[in-house]
């Protein structure tokens, strides 16, 4: 019996996920079967209940639904509930859901285990304060940097967003004009790369010897991994790690099983730089 699993989100037709979870498949001997399924805005609940119903196992949740998958779960995980975001849902046998938050274990990982970039003792600049980074500040903090600075367009979001997770350790938000210092880890998680963008941020920003990490990615690098290559990071990572990382998790949570990452990126990198 092959067990189906899914991911939602809107749009969906690009997403690498199924190529990632039919790797892992392939890899670990699991009996998975994966697809992108798009739901409308108001049709999302529905259309997991109905893939429930068919049989689904579980699945995951991409942009715009992760706060929604978070209303549906019956019960979450700690990081999921935290980030009132969930971007794994597991079915049970009795048609309950068990909603978690992997994207903040995906780009610790990818950090710290496939780049060997300890957060501990870093002090770290996160830009952005949506979805995106409202999802993974947990784990982030809980690796225990010396500071962390949450800078946002909208400062009165990242002031907010810094209450939120002042419980995990030393962080605090504000503008992009309020950035002082110098920062060991930049992360970027604003959409501005989506539009070709580069979020403001002030000269000499970056200490030596740090590294730049934008969450997104693409077949060319990004403005932002640009801007770290041309800053002189160690490292000027894309997202793609992250993507892979969290897919993982989001398997060994479904399948109790954890496939090894490497020679999955390391094959969807050079597909998706067309080889
Ligand atoms: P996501 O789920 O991807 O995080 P989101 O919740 O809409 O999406 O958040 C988008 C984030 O990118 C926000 O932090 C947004 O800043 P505002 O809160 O001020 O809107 C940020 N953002 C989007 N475009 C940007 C740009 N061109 N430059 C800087 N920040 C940008």
């Amino acid at each position: 019996m092959t067990d189906r699993y899914a991911v939602f989100g809107n749009p969906i037709a690009h997403s690498k996920s199924p190529r990632i979870h039919t790797l892992f498949a392939l890899q670990t001997g699991e009996a998975v079967e994966y697809s992108a399924l798009r739901s409308e805005e108001e049709e999302f609940a529905q259309d997991v209940m109905i893939f429930l119903v068919a049989g689904g196992k579980g699945c995951n949740i991409t942009v715009p639904f992760k706060q929604e998958a978070w209303e549906l779960a019956d019960e979450l995980s700690d990081y999921a509930a935290r980030a009132k975001a969930v971007n794994t849902l597991a079915f049970r046998d009795d048609g309950t859901m068990v909603g978690s938050n992997t994207d903040g274990i995906g780009i610790v990982r990818d950090l710290q285990q496939n780049h060997g970039l300890a957060l501990q003792g870093k002090r770290i600049l996160l830009l952005g304060a949506g979805g995106a980074v409202r999802g993974v500040l947990q784990p982030i903090l809980e690796a225990q940097p010396a500071s962390l600075f949450i800078a946002n367009r909208t400062a009165a979001k990242a002031l907010e967003l810094a209450q939120d997770f002042a419980e995990f350790g030393a962080v605090t938000g504000g503008g992009f004009a309020d950035i002082t210092g110098q920062f060991d880890l930049i992360i970027n998680g604003t959409a501005a790369s989506l539009q070709g963008e580069l979020p403001p941020l002030p000269p000499n920003c970056l200490a030596t010897g740090g590294s730049t990490y934008d969450m997104m990615y693409g077949a060319k690098p990004t403005a932002f991994v640009e801007w770290g290559k041309a800053q002189g990071a160690a490292y000027a990572l894309d997202g793609l790690g992250m993507l892979v990382e969290q897919a993982a998790e989001a398997f060994f949570i479904w399948r109790g099983v954890r496939p090894d990452t490497a020679p999955v990126l390391a094959q969807l990198r050079a597909e998706l730089a067309g080889k």
